[in-house]
């Protein structure tokens, strides 16, 4: 047999695969989603995202200090209020007394700057609605009377001590509007992470749960449609023109021709958020037995990073970093 061509050369020993793997997770890329929650004494399982939990202000503090134990890079914080804390235009957000900026002050003074500590920037969670941004009386999401409210909300992160804030509402111009408010306060140094392509996802349905959603209806006005792949890179495009550091693009698996789209063109680092509903679908796979999950965890997260992510947004950053240097 005269082949001089043999791939199969490289993958004949554990040491020679990793020798030559293309495409490797290190934690220090790996952020952790992690919520706080007002009025509890204990940590809260939250049933849709089995090992996962609704933290008290000191349950945030060791989850915090783990997480630096373990390497992993950063820690992307949501606040779930009171429900009698949250109405129309989302108050509770911008309150230095809210539940996320006490959740952004408590990690910062335990950790300083050892974890990079970003604060979902969004109204979702505080507005008795549950949608993004401000409604008009005819139920519709009011793109201009929502983005001076993102601002005051970042610039309250920015006051308690996130190191990055991350616009999640999928309104026009937000990005813009948010880093020149932090800029005129003086908070030039605190970076935005925008969520770019976000994408209206049945993904996202374990997350809801997760933070008590009050949302009727869906986002569909503001959030992509999961049709559309050039208007991922458009979206990305204009948020770097608006002063983004990092674009992300949310969920992740089932949108890595965006990921891969997005990472070819731009020059700034590329988020990828693996969501709520991919842990949880493979959570409940390896639950009945059907997948073997530290390898599936493992091969979803490569995929991602595979398709150009720089930066991964998990549910499992905290247990992959404990495990890091595991066999593929
Ligand atoms: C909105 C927000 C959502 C998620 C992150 N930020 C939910 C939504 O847009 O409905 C979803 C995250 C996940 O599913 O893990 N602030």
């Amino acid at each position: 047999m005269d082949l001089l061509q043999r791939p199969r050369r490289l993958r004949s020993t554990k040491a020679l695969r990793e020798l030559v793997a293309e495409t490797r997770i290190s934690p220090s890329q790996l952020m952790y989603p992690a919520f706080v929650r007002a009025g509890i004494t204990a940590p809260e399982p939250i049933s849709a995202l089995p090992g996962q939990y609704q933290h008290t202000l000191d349950s945030i503090r060791a989850l915090a200090r783990e997480l630096v134990e373990a390497g992993v890079g950063g820690i992307d914080l949501f606040g779930v209020p009171l429900p009698e804390q949250k109405d129309a235009i989302g108050s509770n957000a911008w309150a230095e007394a809210g539940i996320l900026n006490q959740g952004i002050s408590a990690i910062r003074e335990e950790v300083g700057d050892a974890l990079v500590i970003c604060a979902d920037t969004c109204l979702d969670e505080f507005t008795s609605h549950g949608h993004c941004g401000v409604v008009r009386d005819d139920g519709t999401v009011d793109n201009d009377a929502t983005l001076p409210l993102y601002a005051k909300m970042a610039l309250s992160q920015a006051q308690a001590g996130a190191h990055m804030v991350s616009p999640s509402g999928m309104m026009d111009g937000q990005v813009r509007y948010i880093r020149q408010a932090l800029d005129v306060a003086g908070f030039s140094d605190v970076a935005i992470m925008a969520y770019s392509a976000k994408y209206a996802s049945a993904f996202f349905g374990p997350f809801r749960g997760a933070v008590g959603s009050t949302l009727k209806g869906n986002r569909r006005t503001y959030q992509q449609d999961p049709a559309n792949r050039k208007e991922g890179l458009r979206e990305a495009l204009l948020d770097i023109s608006e002063g983004a550091d990092i674009v992300m693009v949310k969920p992740a698996s089932h949108y890595l021709d965006v990921v891969a789209d997005v990472a070819a063109t731009v020059q700034v680092p590329v988020a990828a958020y693996q969501v709520s509903g991919e842990y949880a679908m493979l959570e409940a796979a390896a639950a009945k037995g059907w997948i073997d999950r530290e390898r599936a965890i493992q091969e979803s997260l490569i995929s991602i990073a595979r398709a150009g992510a720089d930066v991964i947004l998990t549910y499992w950053a905290l247990e992959v970093a404990k495990r890091s240097g595991v066999e593929r």
